[in-house]
C-alpha cells in the first residue's frame, strides 16, 4: 500500500513503464520503489508524497531519481553507490540503503527537487544529421543552424562527431570525441553528400552551460544510472562543447525566432531551423506564433536563400518521433522519417 497522494502514485508508475520500454530497468524499479516504500518521514518524502497536482507536468519522478543519482555520483552516498548499476541489488537491499542515505542527506535529496529536470539528448544528432545530409545534397549550399530549445547545445555539434549507423554505415571522423550508435532504416540519407555549417546558434528559455561544472554534473544526473553508454555520451559531448563558444542564448522561442528571422539572410546559404522534443513544451500561443513567423519569412526567402524549418516531434505516433521538414520557396511539409525518442534508430522509408 503506498503512501502517496493518487495523482503522485499514478505519475511513479507511468515513469516506471516509460523507463521500462526505454531501456532502463534500473529506473523503473528505481520508481516502482519509490512509490511502494517512501514515507513522509524525511523532508524528500513528505515534499514528494504531498506534490501537487502537477505531479506529472512536474516530472517529480524522474526529479527523484535524478536527486539519488545526483546523491551517489558526488560521492557522498558510498554505500548506496555500491548497489547502484552495473551491481543488480536486491529491492530489499536497495530500499535499505537509500533509506539510509534520504536520512543521512535529506537537504540536498529535498533542495535537489527545486528544478524540473533538464537533458540533451545526443543520439538525437542522429536524426538531425540525416535531415542535414539530405537538404545539402538538396539546396547544394551551406547551411546556417538556428536550434529552437537547443539545452545545452549539443545537438547544434552533430556534424562534428562520429556516427556508426548500422550495416557497415559510419558517418565522420572515427577520432571524433562523440561516438554515436545509432541504426538507419530504410531509404538512408546521402552519406557521401557536402555538408558545410556555416554557423550554429540556440536559445533556450533555460540554457544548460557545459563550462559549468555544476550544471554538467546536475544533466548527468537525470540520465537514467543504468544507462553507462549515454552517460558516457553526453559526458563526452559536453566536454567537447566546453572548449567551444557557448552559442545558446536565454531566450523564449517566439521571441528568438523573430529576432533571428528578422536579420538579413545571406545568399548562398540555407537558414535551417530545427527542434528536437520541444514543441510539447511550449504553450499553444508560441507554436501558433513561430509557425506564423515561418510561414510569413518563407513566403519572401529565395532559391539563393532559401529557409527550412525541421523537427523531431512527438506527434502521436506509437512508434516513436517523426522527422518533418518545411522548405521554402515552396512551403509543403514533408515527413521525412520517424525514430526512437532517443534516437537509438532512425526509419527513413
Ligand atoms: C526535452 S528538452 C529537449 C532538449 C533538446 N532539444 C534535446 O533534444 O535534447 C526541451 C527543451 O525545451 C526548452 N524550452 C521549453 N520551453 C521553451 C521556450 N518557451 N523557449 C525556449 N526553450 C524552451 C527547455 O528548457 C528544454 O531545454
Amino acid at each position: 500500500m503506498s503512501n502517496m497522494n493518487p495523482h503522485v502514485l499514478e505519475t511513479f508508475r507511468f515513469q516506471a513503464e516509460a523507463c521500462r520500454s526505454l531501456g532502463s530497468p534500473f529506473t523503473a524499479n528505481l520508481c516502482d520503489l519509490l512509490a511502494e516504500r517512501l514515507t513522509d518521514s524525511s523532508r524528500f518524502g513528505a515534499r514528494i508524497l504531498n506534490w501537487p497536482d502537477s505531479a506529472r507536468a512536474d516530472a517529480i519522478a524522474l526529479r527523484a531519481t535524478g536527486a539519488l543519482h545526483g546523491l551517489v555520483r558526488s560521492g557522498r552516498a558510498r554505500e548506496l553507490a555500491s548497489l547502484y548499476p552495473p551491481l543488480e541489488a536486491k529491492p530489499d537491499q536497495l530500499w535499505e540503503a537509500i533509506a539510509t542515505a534520504i536520512e543521512k542527506h535529506d537537504d540536498f535529496l529535498h533542495d535537489f527537487l527545486d528544478s524540473p529536470p533538464q537533458t540533451n539528448e545526443v543520439m538525437r544528432s542522429s536524426a538531425l544529421l540525416g535531415m542535414a545530409l539530405r537538404l545539402a545534397e538538396r539546396l547544394k549550399m551551406g547551411l546556417a543552424l538556428y536550434e529552437i530549445g537547443a539545452s545545452a547545445g549539443l545537438n547544434l555539434a552533430f556534424d562534428t562527431y562520429h556516427y556508426a549507423l548500422g550495416e557497415d554505415r559510419e558517418w565522420g571522423e572515427s577520432n571524433a570525441l562523440v561516438n554515436i550508435d545509432s541504426e538507419w532504416r530504410g531509404h538512408i540519407p546521402p552519406l557521401e553528400a557536402e555538408l558545410e555549417i556555416v554557423s550554429r546558434e540556440g536559445c533556450d528559455r533555460n540554457p544548460l552551460d557545459p563550462h559549468t561544472p555544476e550544471s554538467v554534473e546536475r544533466q548527468l544526473a537525470y540520465i537514467w544510472a543504468d544507462q553507462h553508454n549515454r552517460i558516457g555520451r553526453v559526458s563526452a559531448a559536453l566536454s567537447a562543447a566546453a572548449s567551444r563558444p557557448y552559442a545558446v542564448d536565454r531566450a523564449d522561442a517566439a521571441d528568438w525566432v523573430d529576432a533571428k528571422l528578422a536579420e538579413t539572410a545571406k545568399p548562398g546559404v540555407a537558414r535551417v531551423f530545427f527542434h528536437t522534443i520541444v514543441w510539447q513544451y511550449l504553450p499553444d500561443a508560441t507554436k501558433e506564433r513561430i509557425a506564423e513567423s515561418f510561414a510569413a519569412a518563407g513566403a519572401v526567402a529565395t532559391q539563393e536563400a532559401p529557409l527550412v524549418w525541421m523537427y523531431m516531434e512527438a506527434e502521436g505516433h506509437p512508434a516513436g518521433a517523426v522527422l518533418k521538414q518545411t522548405v521554402w520557396p515552396g512551403g509543403e511539409k514533408e515527413t521525412v522519417g520517424l525514430t526512437d525518442y532517443h534516437g537509438r534508430w532512425v526509419d527513413w522509408s
